[in-house]
């Protein structure tokens, strides 16, 4: 990686002496940045759930370094696995497996299966090398209060976590290394249910279904009601404070005449020419150069104190499926919200 400040390898050592002692670190990966405790510690995976003030029976990801042993974390692991793993790994794909039974259950929400992935940023790599000499596992949810749009930079991690930063807070410290390049989280493949009903995706990211049929030669369904549960896949989730709605380019422009005619404040995320707005953001027109810049902006116009953030909807399309999944819910529960603001008094 280059023009990155790279944590000195005696932060990154001191990163993993506090994670074997028990406490949580923050760390970037090249999707998110993660909220890490010692997967195998049960208090230490409760204090990640306390942080976040996220569900006891939501799962985490449990994070390998690069070459660790897939049958020490599951079972009955099927071939698919290794390939999707000898294909993907280090990367952001995260495969749902059965759950070794010596692998304590509160990492998987009591659930019997673990999710695990193998990430490719160069400072988790260093710090799951160095954490109980590589053989162990880090658990870590993107480093966001539950329901929050997840950190692509150190700093948001600190802002999440004002008060377990403090000295003395859960948070022992929080490693930084540059913004994260893929910018929304990884694609979740439940592989623990293959004989029966084949391989599901949980979660789209970048690395998609078409990818990964093209490594197995099985494309990947949508999760049915049996599914187990992830909490990204939550009807709301990923949202900002400020109210999200996502338009198309046309309907837009539009809404947002109507809008600002009526004294609204809108802090505009787009990709094609647009009208000025109270603030805006023009994010690249291509699905990875979006995804990368989609939740650091959504962040910066959730503090422009605008009334509604205005999104032009992303086109359509297999490549795109992680970035319209993740606006759509932010925007959850937003429907309204235009009609209720032309028709509201502006304050
Ligand atoms: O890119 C990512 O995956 C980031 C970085 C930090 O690696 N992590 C992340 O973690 O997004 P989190 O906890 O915010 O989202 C992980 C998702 C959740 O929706 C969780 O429910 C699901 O993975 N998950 C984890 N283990 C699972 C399991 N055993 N079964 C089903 N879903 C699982
Ligand atoms: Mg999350």
């Amino acid at each position: 990686m280059t023009g990155v400040n790279q944590p000195a390898v005696a932060l990154i050592a001191a990163a993993a002496r506090a994670l074997e002692q028990g406490a949580l670190v923050g760390f970037p990966t090249e999707t998110v940045y993660g909220l890490g405790a010692d997967a195998e510690n049960p208090a230490a995976v409760a204090a990640i759930y306390a942080a976040k003030g996220r569900p006891q029976d939501h799962p985490v990801i449990v994070h390998l370094a690069p070459g660790a042993a897939l049958d020490y974390w599951a079972d009955e692991i099927p071939g698919e696995a290794h390939q999707l793993a000898a294909a993907f790994w280090p990367g952001p794909l995260t495969m749902i497996l059965k759950r070794a039974a010596h692998i304590p259950a509160a990492v998987s929400g009591g659930q019997d299966t673990v999710g695990l992935r193998c990430p490719s940023h160069p400072v988790a790599i260093a710090l799951l090398q160095a954490f109980k000499g590589g053989g162990g596992g880090i658990a870590a949810p993107s480093a966001n209060k539950f329901g929050n749009v997840s950190p692509t930079t150190a700093q948001h991690v600190r802002d999440e976590f004002r008060a377990e930063c403090e000295t003395g807070g859960a948070l022992a410290m929080v490693l930084d290394g540059g913004a994260s390049e893929v910018g929304i989280e990884s694609t979740i493949v439940d592989l623990s249910r293959l004989a029966s009903h084949g391989p599901v995706l949980l979660r789209p990211g970048s690395i998609s279904a078409e990818a990964i049929a093209a490594v197995i030669d099985q494309l990947p369904a949508a999760p049915d009601a049996a599914a187990p549960r992830a909490s990204g896949t939550l009807a709301s989730h990923y949202a900002p404070h400020t109210p999200v709605a996502m338009q198309d380019s046309a309907t837009l422009r539009t809404t947002l005449a109507q809008l600002q005619l009526a004294g609204r404040k809108i802090a505009l995320i787009h990709y094609s020419a647009m009208p000025a707005a109270h603030a805006d953001i023009r994010l690249p027109a291509s699905p990875d150069g979006f995804a990368h810049a989609l939740y650091a902006s959504l962040r910066a116009m959730d503090t422009t104190g605008a009334d509604l953030i205005l999104v032009e909807a992303p086109p359509q399309g297999d490549a795109w499926l992680g970035v319209n999944d993740r606006l759509r819910r932010a925007a959850h529960g937003s429907s309204g919200i235009v009609h209720g603001l032309l028709n509201q008094q502006a304050p």
